[in-house]
């Protein structure tokens, strides 16, 4: 991970700016943090919660399923929000930190720090199988295991723009290191979203009050600025629906001999639904 990065983040312990020496982060009073050999940091305190993220199954999955290029709108909206609101912020600085919260594989961090030279990346998550993906998605993107639920481990005002995608969302936090005039952009499914697969593989449905608790979990700390619905139709093989439900929690609650038995009934290609809302906050 690059130095500049870690100085964008502050010691779990006490709240002290960190810094790179060699391949360890540290704080001046003396709490210290290895690089682990796959390149992410992890700083999550010592007496952590016991929360894993996604599992080594569904990172892969997920992995497999983001690079067939069937959730490119999504990726697509995102650098285009992401453009507008860095233009309109004017940084006149030559770097500009994007921060992923629940970043997963980082695959959508990679494709908006992409975009510019000056931009560089955070990726977060509290699964070390997503951090270790995320460590090598892109040069300018650091990976750091944290939970996201509890203080983020960044400085305040450190990003230009968040992302959340499909992931847990800390207002609170989310508001402290978001620098003034930032953005923070949210993608969250809509109820059409995989509905054709929904009801036969037995997936997790959408929550009908998703929006309305969207809107009560960030109000207080930021007001809406935008917001687009990003709706599409993929046609997607039998492989590509194995894992697409593999990478949600639903794996968790379908045995695998089942699956592959409602899946084998489904046309192939089967037409399934994209539908996300991407919506812009300001800081209040
Ligand atoms: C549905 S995945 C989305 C990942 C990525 N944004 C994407 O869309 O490809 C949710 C991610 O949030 C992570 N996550 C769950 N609880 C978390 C927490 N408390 N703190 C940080 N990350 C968490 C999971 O490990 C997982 O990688
Ligand atoms: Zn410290």
């Amino acid at each position: 991970m690059h130095p500049d990065l870690v100085s964008a983040l502050r010691c779990p312990v006490c709240g002290d700016p960190l810094g790179l020496t060699a391949r360890t982060a540290s704080c001046p009073r003396g709490h210290s943090y290895d690089l682990a050999k796959q390149g992410y940091l992890n700083l999550l305190p010592s007496a952590s919660t016991g929360i894993e993220g996604d599992s080594a199954s569904m990172i892969e999955a997920r992995t497999t399923f983001l690079s067939t290029g069937h959730y490119t709108p999504i990726l697509n909206a995102l650098r285009t929000h992401t453009a507008q609101r860095l233009s309109e912020l004017g940084t006149a600085s030559d770097r500009e930190l994007i921060v992923e919260v629940g970043a997963g594989t980082g695959y959508y961090l990679a494709g908006v720090v992409g975009d510019g030279s000056e931009r560089w990346g955070l990726a977060l998550d509290v699964s070390r199988y997503a951090a270790r993906r995320a460590a090598k998605v892109h040069p300018r993107v650091g990976s750091v295991i944290c939970d996201a639920w509890r203080e983020i481990p960044l400085r305040d005002d450190a990003a230009q723009v968040i992302l959340n995608v499909f992931a847990p969302r800390n207002a609170e936090e989310m508001a402290r290191v978001l620098a003034p005039g930032g953005s923070l952009l949210v993608v969250t499914p809509n109820q059409a979203h995989l509905a054709e697969l929904v009801a036969v593989l037995g997936m997790v449905r959408v929550d009908e009050e998703k929006e309305r608790r969207l809107t009560e979990s960030l109000a207080g700390s930021f007001e809406r600025t935008g917001s687009e619905v990003v709706e599409t139709v993929m046609r997607l093989d039998h492989p590509a629906v194995e894992r697409l439900v593999a990478m949600t929690p639903s794996a968790r609650h379908t045995e695998p001999g089942e699956l592959t038995e409602r899946i084998a009934v489904l046309p192939d290609p089967v037409e399934v639904t994209l539908s996300v809302t991407l919506s812009a906050w300001r800081a209040a």
